[in-house]
């Protein structure tokens, strides 16, 4: 089985080059596949001689695209279009990635993946948008929905923590939003899975959610960070509200995976086995 993989310095997208060599993966970076060419993309699908399709590429830059939302729309809603259109015509299966940012985070109780969707923002309105249109590209697809993504590569929350809890004694991070850190190397293993289910069985076409558990808030997180790394910074509680960002993030980022367990056969992945992993992959 061979893979078309959109993304390629990205999180998930280097943990899918470190799994399989290029003899089963046809990586495209934006240095060729530009997002905002959704033509050019496309034509990638059309000449593929791979078995499906996994876009792993998207414009992540949460506080950015709410003065920038024409380009995010772009980046991941026209372009994941025109890309489910090309793999519609090929018979390709499509693995796309999506977002806990689709819903509103209203509640406590963790979001089934035909709950109602309802984006604070308009990064999450670009992540459903492009939803919206891999489904109405009638292609074989699954629409993965993912949360708090970490890895050993690029920016993310654990590098963050790594770096001041080096520098500073206290931190205040935010106790109140809620939800499953999900590690880069359990989603590239998720999306290889279920692109070859998929190829097998289009029937499993829909929407899915894989988050790392147990749901835990960025507090808490940041304490297992510190208590794994050996790091002695203390962690103070505080509130949404005390750390404005220019877009507002879902108090409520739990989702429920059991659809995903129930027809994939994927478990919800532990974050503390996988952090312990990346802590591993950075002292290396
Ligand atoms: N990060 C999170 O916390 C989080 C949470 C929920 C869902 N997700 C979703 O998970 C998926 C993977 O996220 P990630 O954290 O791996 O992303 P990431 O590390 O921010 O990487 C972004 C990827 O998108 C590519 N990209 C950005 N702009 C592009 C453009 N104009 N043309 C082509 N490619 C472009 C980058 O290209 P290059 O490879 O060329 O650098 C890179 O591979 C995305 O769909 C994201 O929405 C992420």
């Amino acid at each position: 089985m061979r893979y078309l993989v959109f993304g390629k310095n990205g999180q998930v997208a280097q943990e899918l080059q470190r799994r399989c060599g290029a003899a089963v993966l046809e990586v495209r970076g934006s240095d060729q596949a530009n997002f905002e060419n959704p033509e050019a993309c496309a034509a990638f699908v059309a000449q593929t001689e791979a078995d499906a399709v996994i876009n792993a590429a998207a414009y992540t830059t949460v506080d950015k695209a709410e003065s920038d939302e024409a380009r995010a729309t772009l980046i991941n809603a026209t372009t994941p279009g025109a890309i489910a259109v090309a793999a519609a015509a090929r018979g390709l299966p499509l693995v796309h990635i999506s977002t806990d940012y689709v819903f509103d985070g209203a509640g406590t109780i963790p979001f089934a993946s035909d709950h109602p969707t309802g984006p604070l923002g308009a990064y999450g309105r670009s992540k459903l948008a492009g939803e919206a249109a891999v489904r109405a590209a009638g292609c074989t697809h699954v629409i993965l929905r993912t949360s708090w993504v970490v890895s050993a590569h690029g920016n993310n929350f654990v590098k963050t923590m790594l770096r001041l809890g080096a520098e500073r004694a206290r931190l205040t991070i935010v106790a109140d939003q809620i939800g499953g850190p999900t590690c880069a190397a359990d989603i590239a293993d998720a999306c290889l899975s279920i692109a070859a289910q998929l190829q097998a069985d289009p029937s499993k076409t829909g929407s899915y959610h894989f988050s790392g558990g147990p749901d835990v808030s960025w507090a808490n997180f940041a304490r297992e960070i510190f208590a794994q790394s050996g790091l002695s910074c203390e962690v103070a509680d505080i509130s949404s509200d005390a750390y404005p960002t220019p877009a507002k993030r879902p108090p409520n980022s739990r989702m429920d995976n059991d659809r995903t367990e129930a027809v994939f056969g994927i478990a919800r992945p532990d974050w503390r086995v996988g952090l312990r992993n990346i802590l591993t992959d950075l002292s290396a």
